[in-house]
């Protein structure tokens, strides 16, 4: 089985399929991870080759359980440097105004700590609020501590068209910009992609799954009255503006009727759409554990081919939206997509 790989930066390569760990943090669902076992789980995930994880300083517990699979994975001879890890920088919304250098610096040397490493892969910059000015001090910042070697590559996470122009115009080399992007939501082709190309960015992308709703699982079962965790909650309202429950289900069984004719599973499709897609360089699939690792491993060889295409164009050209730019919709003051976020998870 094929594992791709991307050169994000010269001499720098990460798997094509980055394991998300959002899924772990607390609160996330229902009942807390079995610690032993998702080590063990990220072990397998590693060794079969996908070896880049996707994390944030505000994900509660997974940045110093990463540190502890690190350590794991040095005492049992693992090349430290066969694995990468990509954190993130999320300012809580109530400490925007303000910011300073020195917050930042700690905030990255608490991920240096928990992680147990002495550079960061990677630090993606959130920003709830553009109406609080600041982003852009802060992305000079990381940038700096990039310069003093905390940090190897800084990237962004959920910023629009105008502002990640905003952002490289002050001269950030911004190697990656993750956003969301999956069949139901194809934000990013309104205007993303455009800019990311002709700026070198690599967009890393999340939601291929729509937090599971892409697959079997959900083909003809009814609409949940209540989503079981955080990426179902978040999902469910994505379904909605792509057109509501009914759609959705026709563009499943579209995507069950493509599987079966490669012999894979509807999520393989999905996922293989987005890692197609023009700029992306990168899908980050929510892993909780090495369960769907054979599927995910499919991934590498399947191929959606222009048959493929013209059924999933049939149910995408009665789609509704999402519109607008990447996370518009998630920054309406008061709105369904904003009132479900956390925005306060580093306290301070
Ligand atoms: N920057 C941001 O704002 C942001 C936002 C959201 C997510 N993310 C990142 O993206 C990652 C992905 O999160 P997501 O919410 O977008 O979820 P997702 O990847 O769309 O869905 C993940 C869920 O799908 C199921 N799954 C995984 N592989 C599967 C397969 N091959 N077949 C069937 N089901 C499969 C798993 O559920 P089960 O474990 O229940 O089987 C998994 O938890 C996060 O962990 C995080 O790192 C970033």
């Amino acid at each position: 089985m094929t594992v791709e790989r991307l050169e994000l930066a010269p001499g720098y390569s990460i798997s094509r399929v980055i394991n998300g760990c959002w899924q772990l943090s607390a609160g996330h669902q229902r009942t807390a991870p079995d610690e032993r076992q998702v080590v063990d789980g990220w072990r397998c995930l590693a060794e079969a080759g996908l070896t880049t994880f996707d994390c944030a300083d505000i994900y509660s517990g997974v940045e110093a359980l990463l540190g502890r699979f690190l350590s794991e994975w040095r005492q049992g001879g693992g090349d430290p440097d066969a694995i990468q890890i990509h954190t993130k920088y999320v300012p809580d919304l109530d400490h925007l105004a303000g910011l300073s250098r020195g917050q930042v610096e700690s905030i990255v040397d608490r991920s240096l700590a928990r992680l147990g490493v002495e550079r960061l892969d990677m630090v993606q910059l959130a920003w709830w609020d553009y109406t609080v000015p600041g982003y852009l001090d802060a992305a000079a910042w990381l940038e700096e501590l990039r310069q003093v070697g905390k940090i190897r590559l800084v990237g962004v996470t959920n910023f629009d068209v105008p502002r990640l122009g905003e952002i490289l115009d002050a001269g950030i080399p911004v190697a990656a910009h993750q956003v969301q992007y999956s069949l139901l939501d194809r934000r990013p082709e309104h205007g993303m992609v455009e800019l990311s190309q002709e700026r070198g960015v690599h967009l890393l992308t999340y939601g291929a799954l729509a937090g599971g709703f892409l697959s079997r699982r959900w083909l003809g079962a009814g609409d949940p009255e209540e989503p079981g965790n955080r990426s179902l909650v978040k999902y469910r309202l994505i379904i909605e503006e792509f057109g509501g429950w009914e759609l959705f289900q026709e563009l499943l069984a579209r995507l069950d009727g493509i599987a079966e004719r490669h012999g894979v599973s509807p999520s393989t499709v999905a996922a293989r759409w987005v890692l197609d897609r023009l700029g992306v360089g990168g899908i980050i699939v929510g892993a909780r554990n090495a369960e769907h690792l054979e599927e995910n491993l499919r991934l590498g060889d399947v191929e959606v081919d222009d048959a493929d295409l013209e059924d999933l164009t049939a149910v995408l050209g009665r789609s509704l939206g999402p519109g607008g730019d990447t996370f518009g919709l998630e920054r309406i003051p008061g709105g369904a997509h904003s009132s479900i976020m956390w925005k306060n998870l580093n306290r301070g």
